[in-house]
């Protein structure tokens, strides 16, 4: 039931702060320890020489992320690739590989089938779901809940952000973060709340940076660039702009030809190590007449931005910066008296392949 909520969309992007909440809950203890992940599933990652994370769409962006989790604490070569694209053209495996399957239905067709082939060929696998008992859940030799709640709106939200965390919780457990990363999450899901306050001035942007727009561009590097792929396919899907995420740094490899007077180009500037460079490339895109929105990390805010995120440890920024994309893109449709929830052409769960 939507409630208040005119979309499910609107609601869902609400509840990625009680996500945040239960999946910290259940996955640690009050002692910030580890709890309801197998034994098993740690050994078996730990055996691994190299982690292939398989999946679709956001998923798959989730996945992009979590790959930074999983080499940075657990020191494990970690791989993302795009299911349908594995299913029919897999890569040379490594000696012993380990698979994580990241879905929020588990239904997904593509991903199934790479699942398929990876059980003939006996290895291990995880699945990462949020509907558990799914096919995904019960063809791997593993599975962990995602714990989001029933996602109803075409256009992913909270299945993305409880991802991103049960793959920190999940890279933390096999490795050694050094981070307090139970509390670092509660801090996080506090942070998520303030944004999440301050819709209107999503709202505003939308309409002021996207009203009238066939296309809009979303750049970052590194992490801020994993983000940028989720934030375009929000856009896109729902309100039909046609809108390209990519790493800040291709810009000069060809799509800067496309900037024209007025084209929104959206940065997202949260990792310190590539700040200045990044300022460099809205520079560049400035010049040639974008109209660009500039969503930074406090700490590397400067005075002008459009808007500028609460500062969390910068590996869990991916949880904050995807939420203004999330209202972005929900309030760009309403302005376009589009239905947000239903997109044309889409199905909430991808049965076929
Ligand atoms: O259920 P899954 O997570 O396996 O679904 C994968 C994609 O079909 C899904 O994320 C899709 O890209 C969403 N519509 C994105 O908002």
């Amino acid at each position: 039931d939507k409630g208040v909520y005119p979309y499910y969309m609107l609601k869902e992007i609400d509840e990625q702060v009680i996500v945040a909440h239960t999946l910290s809950q259940y996955y640690f203890d009050d002692n910030a320890q580890i709890q309801n992940i197998d034994d098993d599933i740690i050994s078996a990652i730990k055996a691994a020489d190299r982690l292939y994370i398989v999946a679709a769409g956001t998923s798959y962006h989730a996945g992009l992320v979590g790959k930074r989790y999983f080499e940075q604490w657990t020191g494990i070569p970690t791989e993302v690739h795009i299911s349908s694209e594995f299913a029919y053209d897999q890569p040379l495996l490594s000696q012993r590989p380990f698979f994580i399957f990241l879905s929020q239905s588990g239904e997904t067709a593509d991903s199934r089938e790479v699942l398929d082939n990876v059980v003939k060929q006996g290895y291990p696998s995880l699945t990462l779901a949020n509907v558990m008992n799914s096919t995904l859940t019960r063809e791997a030799n593993f599975a962990l809940p995602l714990l989001a709640g029933p996602e109803i709106a075409v256009a992913s939200t909270k299945a993305y952000t409880a991802q991103i965390i049960v793959e920190a919780i999940l890279a933390h457990a096999v490795g050694n973060s050094q981070i307090d990363l139970k509390n670092e999450l509660a801090k996080t899901a506090v942070e998520m709340q303030v944004i999440i306050d301050q819709k209107d001035e999503f709202k505003a942007i939308a309409e002021q940076a996207l009203r009238g727009q066939r296309s809009a561009f979303y750049i970052g590097r590194g992490l801020d660039a994993a983000v940028a792929v989720e934030a375009a396919l929000k856009l896109k899907e729902i309100s039909y702009i046609q809108t390209e995420g990519f790493a800040a740094g291709e810009l000069k490899h060809g799509t800067i030809s496309l900037i024209e007077e007025g084209t929104p180009v959206f940065a997202l500037l949260t990792q310190s190590k590539t700040a200045g460079l990044v300022r460099g490339e809205i520079a560049q895109v400035a010049a040639r007449g974008a109209n660009t929105i500039i969503i930074s990390g406090k700490k590397l805010a400067k005075k002008g931005d459009a808007y500028v995120l609460p500062d969390v440890n910068e590996l869990l920024m991916p949880l904050l910066t995807v939420i203004p994309a999330q209202l972005i893109a929900y309030y760009a449709t309403l302005d376009r008296n589009l239905d947000v929830d239903r997109p044309r052409n889409l199905a909430k769960s991808v049965t076929v392949q």
